[in-house]
C-alpha cells in the first residue's frame, strides 16, 4: 500500500500486465494502419509514460507528437472550454492515432474532437490504455481499448492525485475505506494478551477481539457455537480452523467503523493467519505488527493457577490442562512466529514485570508502526 498526500492507495495492475496490454495495442494498430507512417498523439500530462512504451512496441516507421489541453482562464462560461497547447504540425491527410492513458466520462476526447474537426486529417483514431465504461458518458468510437476497468481512481503510469503517483511504474487503486491500525496480540496462555488489551484498546482507540472470550460468551448463552467450542476448550485442545475463521469474520464485520483491531487469541494456526490476511485486504487494510508477549512456562502455569482459584475457567483449574493449552501453543501456534517475522511485522517484548511496565513496552512499538 502507498500513501499519496492525504489518501492511501493499494496495488490494482501490475507493470507486467499493462506491458502485455501495450505490446497487444501496438500490435493491433500496426495491423491495421499496414505501410501507412501514422502520427501518434500524445494527450499530455498523464499519456507521457504510456506514448513512450507503446512507440517502442510499435513495429513500424511513425511520427510522435504531444499535445496538451489547458482551460481558458476567466472564462465566464460554466462549460469548460479548453484551447490545445503544442499542435504545430500540419496533420492534413495524415492518419492520426490519439494515444490516451485513459479514458472515463469522454471529456476530454469531446475536446479532442472538437480540435480536430478542421484539421483535414485522413482519419483520427483512438487508442487508450485504460477505459471506464461505466463512467463513459460520450458516443465517439474507441478503436483500440487496453485495459477495462471499474469507475474507481487509480493512479500511477502516469497518472496522478493531486500531482503525484505519476511516476508509479504500476497502478494503484484509491482506497475507500480508512486506514486502519490493526495488531496481533500474541503469546503463549498467561502471557498477558487479553490484559495488556485492555489498556491498549484504550489508549489507542482500537477494538478488542478475544477469541477465546468470545468462545466463552457463547459457552455461558449455551449457543450451538458454544457447546461446540466447550467439548475443546475444557482439554485445553485448540477448536477447529474454519469454525473459528468464521466466528472471528463475524466479529471484524459487527465493528465496520472501527479504527483498527487488537486480535487476542488469533490467529493461532497458519491457516488462521491467512484467513487474517486475507480478511484485512478485503477490507483494504491489513496486519500492521505482530507483538509477542514473552514469558517462561513455568511463569505462566504459575498465572493461570492463581487465576484458576477464582476464574471459574474450567481450562484453568487443573494443571494437566493448563500444560496442554502451553503445548498445543508450541506444536501449532508458535510458528506464526516465522510467518510474521518473514513480513518484517514481529515484534517480540518481554512479558514479565509489572503490568504498567509491559503496556509501556507495547506502545513503545505500536508508536513506531
Ligand atoms: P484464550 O481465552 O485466548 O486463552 P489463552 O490464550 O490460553 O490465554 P489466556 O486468556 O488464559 O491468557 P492471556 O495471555 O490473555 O493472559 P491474561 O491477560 O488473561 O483461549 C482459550 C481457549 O479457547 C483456547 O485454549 C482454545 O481452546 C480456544 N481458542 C481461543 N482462540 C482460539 C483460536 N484462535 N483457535 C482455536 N481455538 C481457540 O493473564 C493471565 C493471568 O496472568 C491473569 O490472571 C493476569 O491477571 C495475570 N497477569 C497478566 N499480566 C501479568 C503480569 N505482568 N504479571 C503478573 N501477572 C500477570
Ligand atoms: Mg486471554
Amino acid at each position: 500500500m502507498i500513501k499519496l498526500h492525504d489518501k492511501y492507495f493499494k496495488p490494482f495492475i501490475s507493470a507486467e500486465e499493462i506491458e502485455e496490454a501495450i505490446t497487444r495495442l501496438a500490435q493491433e494498430v500496426a495491423s491495421d494502419l499496414k505501410d501507412e507512417v501514422p502520427v501518434f498523439v500524445g494527450v499530455l500530462n498523464g499519456s507521457f509514460m504510456v506514448v513512450s512504451d507503446f512507440v517502442k512496441k510499435y513495429p513500424k516507421p511513425c511520427e510522435v507528437t504531444f499535445i496538451k489541453l489547458a482551460s481558458y482562464e476567466g472564462v465566464k462560461s460554466t462549460d469548460d472550454i479548453q484551447r490545445l497547447i503544442g499542435l504545430t504540425q500540419d496533420l492534413s491527410g495524415r492518419t492520426v492515432v490519439i494515444l490516451e492513458d485513459i479514458i472515463d466520462s469522454g471529456k476530454t476526447l469531446k475536446e479532442i474532437h472538437r480540435i480536430f474537426e478542421n484539421a483535414n486529417v485522413k482519419q483520427l483514431l483512438i487508442a487508450t490504455l485504460f477505459y471506464k465504461p461505466e463512467a463513459y458518458k460520450k458516443d465517439f468510437k474507441l478503436h483500440y481499448i487496453g485495459i477495462k476497468i471499474p469507475n474507481k481512481f487509480i493512479v500511477g503510469y502516469g497518472l496522478d492525485y493531486d500531482g503525484l503517483g505519476r511516476n508509479l511504474p504500476e497502478i494503484y487503486q484509491l482506497k475507500t475505506t480508512q486506514h486502519m491500525t490493526n495488531i496481533v496480540l500474541f503469546g503463549p496462555p498467561g502471557a498477558g494478551k487479553g490484559t495488556q488489551a485492555n489498556y491498549l484498546k484504550d489508549q489507542y482507540n482500537l477494538v478488542h477481539i478475544s477469541t477465546g472470550d468470545v468462545f466463552r460468551f457463547n459457552i455461558k448463552n449455551k449457543t450451538a457455537l458454544g457447546v461446540l467450542a466447550k467439548s475443546f476448550i475444557d482439554k485445553g485442545e485448540l477448536v477447529p480452523d474454519q469454525v473459528t475463521i468464521d466466528m472471528l469474520n463475524t466479529e471484524v464485520e459487527k465493528n465496520a467503523g472501527a479504527k483498527g483491531f487488537i486480535f487476542d487469541g488469533f490467529p493461532r494456526t497458519p491457516a488462521q493467519a491467512k484467513a487474517l490476511d486475507q480478511l484485512m485486504s478485503d477490507k483494504d487494510s491489513q496486519i500492521d505488527a505482530m507483538i509477542a508477549l514473552e514469558v517462561e512456562d513455568e511463569i505462566l502455569v504459575e498465572r493461570l493457577l492463581e487465576r484458576g482459584k477464582t476464574s471459574g475457567r474450567p481450562d484453568d483449574a487443573d494443571e494437566g490442562i493448563i500444560r496442554n493449552r502451553i503445548k498445543e501453543y508450541y506444536k501449532k501456534t508458535a510458528v506464526l512466529k516465522e510467518f510474521y517475522t518473514d513480513q518484517n511485522k514481529y515484534f517480540g517484548v518481554d512479558g514479565i514485570g509489572s503490568i504498567e511496565d509491559i503496556t509501556e513496552r507495547l506502545s513503545t512499538v505500536i508508536d513506531t508502526l
